[in-house]
């Protein structure tokens, strides 16, 4: 089970650090893939946009590979069982760990003016996202990692009073090493927030990959065989080990050992490789985008799916908390 926040326009290091994850879940595991709207009703009270936002991050997720068929990928404030169970959990979360919590630190810096009582109880939410359908493992970054250990309170708190409910979530991938994808300004990794042009967006134009791309650091090249080479250098091969051929990335190596290395070249090369990854993707979310039946039937089949788990769990927990009179 995992969450994606509907901030819209995913980037490479999305692609790469998490969606890619999900993919390849999809055939091990029963996945469930929600699209956190609740959630981001404690930081952005208007709602304008949300449904523009939600559509965009379910059409992303389903181009890049993501098959509604195979989870079951729906939208968080169409299952109420999670708010049922989110009261609950409310009731075993105390307020003193809720403060102490470091993205409820950072979010009442960043939005002072509107420190409502959902941000503070942020975690306990995502820890009903979880255990409603009683999960396991939870693919996230570790940024997410401090809520997945108050998620593991929780249910021991709560299997402690009412009786073994829930297994206790743990976060999880695939035994490699996470992917970072690096920023193309030389340091750092992409990002939403930070340079914008320097982040490779899934819905970038062609010419604007081509650009950016061509933007992106280097120098005069080395001046000894077989140097070691600086942090942009070595992000643009890692770059490039992403979506270029081994091929072209063996023949940059070559050249780059014995000091022939034109980047103006590899950047060309990079950047057609990029419009070649990126391009199919893109259009393909514009044509999901463009059919909202498509998109409402994918949301209304995902929230079936949630909510007959979603019951199954409820009723079990309503019986061991005492409330079936
Ligand atoms: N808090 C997560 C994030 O910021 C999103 C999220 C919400 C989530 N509910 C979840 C992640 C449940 C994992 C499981 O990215």
């Amino acid at each position: 089970m995992s969450g994606i926040r509907p901030t819209g326009f995913l980037h490479l290091g999305n692609y790469f650090g998490a969606i890619r994850n999900y993919i390849k879940m999809q055939d091990d595991f029963d996945c469930y893939f929600m699209v956190a709207d609740l959630h981001s009703l404690t930081t952005h009270p208007d709602t304008k946009h949300l449904k523009g936002n939600v559509q965009r991050v379910l059409a992303e997720n389903i181009a890049c590979g993501l098959n509604p068929d195979k989870v079951a990928l729906y939208c968080q404030s169409q299952v109420y069982e999670t708010s049922e169970l989110y009261l609950y959990l409310n009731m075993l979360a105390y307020t003193g760990e809720l403060e102490k919590t470091v993205t409820f630190k950072d979010k009442i810096r960043q939005h002072p003016g509107n420190i409502n009582a959902g941000l503070l109880t942020y975690p306990v939410l995502q820890a009903a996202d979880i255990i409603l359908h009683r999960a396991k493992y939870v693919p996230v970054g570790k940024d997410q990692e401090q809520h997945l250990e108050m998620a593991r309170n929780f249910v021991n708190r709560f299997n402690h009073r009412y009786g073994d409910v829930f297994p206790e979530p743990q976060a999880f991938n695939y035994n490699e090493v996470l992917v970072k994808v690096p920023s193309l300004d030389g340091s750092g990794k992409m990002s939403k927030s930070e340079n914008q042009m320097a982040t490779l967006f899934l819905a970038d134009e062609d010419d604007v990959i081509r650009k950016k791309v061509l933007k992106a650091k280097t120098d005069s090249g080395p001046k000894e065989n077989n140097s070691e080479k600086p942090e942009y250098i070595e992000n643009i091969f890692l770059l490039m080990e992403l979506v270029s051929s081994r091929e072209i990335v063996e023949k940059y190596e070559a050249d780059y050992n014995n000091c022939t290395i034109r980047y103006g070249d590899m950047k060309k090369q990079l950047g057609e490789d990029m419009v070649n990854f990126i391009s199919p993707i893109r259009n393909k979310v514009e044509t999901i985008l463009n059919d909202e039946i498509y998109l409402k039937s994918v949301m209304e089949q995902g929230a079936e799916k949630a909510r007959k788990s979603a019951r199954a769990t409820m009723q079990i927990v309503r019986e061991a908390m005492g409330l079936n009179y």
